[in-house]
């Protein structure tokens, strides 16, 4: 019975971090970029570029390039259409959305989904993630 004091460390750890993520505690700064890495970075890339390991995994999944959006957007970077692509949820363009999850709704607060706090959660931290990816345009 008193063989395992390091399983229940593991346990106590994951515990502490997902009270830590429940609890929304995520700087601005910094979070957008750390979001990117632990979510996204499978299909899209450390880099962005559309290169995760993902794509090795799951056959014909094709996840676009996140650095060429200002580029091909007359150098304008689409904020906007950048934050509903994430979401997901608003309207369902017309193919292939689905190959992406909605993060609109993976991201709610567990437990207390679709409430206002949630909801203000969410937006934060894809906004977040907007600014990040802002920041990888190529020129
Ligand atoms: C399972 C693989 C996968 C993951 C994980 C993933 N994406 Fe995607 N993403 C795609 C694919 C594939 C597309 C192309 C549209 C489609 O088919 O769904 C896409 C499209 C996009 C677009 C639209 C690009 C455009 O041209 O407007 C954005 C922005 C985006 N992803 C950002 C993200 C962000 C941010 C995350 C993490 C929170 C993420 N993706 C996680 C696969 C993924």
């Amino acid at each position: 019975m008193r063989r395992y004091p390091g399983k229940m460390l593991t346990a106590g750890l994951a515990l502490a971090a997902a009270a830590l993520v429940s609890n929304g505690v995520f700087a601005a700064a910094d979070s957008g970029k750390k979001d990117f890495m632990e979510n996204c970075a499978s299909c899209h890339g450390t880099d962005g570029k559309g290169h995760g390991e993902a794509l090795y995994v799951i056959p014909g999944v094709n996840p676009p390039d996140l650095t060429t959006l200002s580029k091909n957007n007359g150098g304008v970077f689409p904020a906007q259409r950048v934050f509903q692509s994430i979401d997901g949820r608003s309207g369902i363009p017309s193919h292939g959305r689905f190959d992406m999850p909605f993060w609109g709704t993976t991201f709610q607060r567990e437990g207390a989904e679709f409430t206002p706090a949630s909801e203000a959660e969410v937006k934060a931290r894809i906004t977040a993630i907007v600014n990040y990816i802002k920041t990888i345009q190529q020129k």
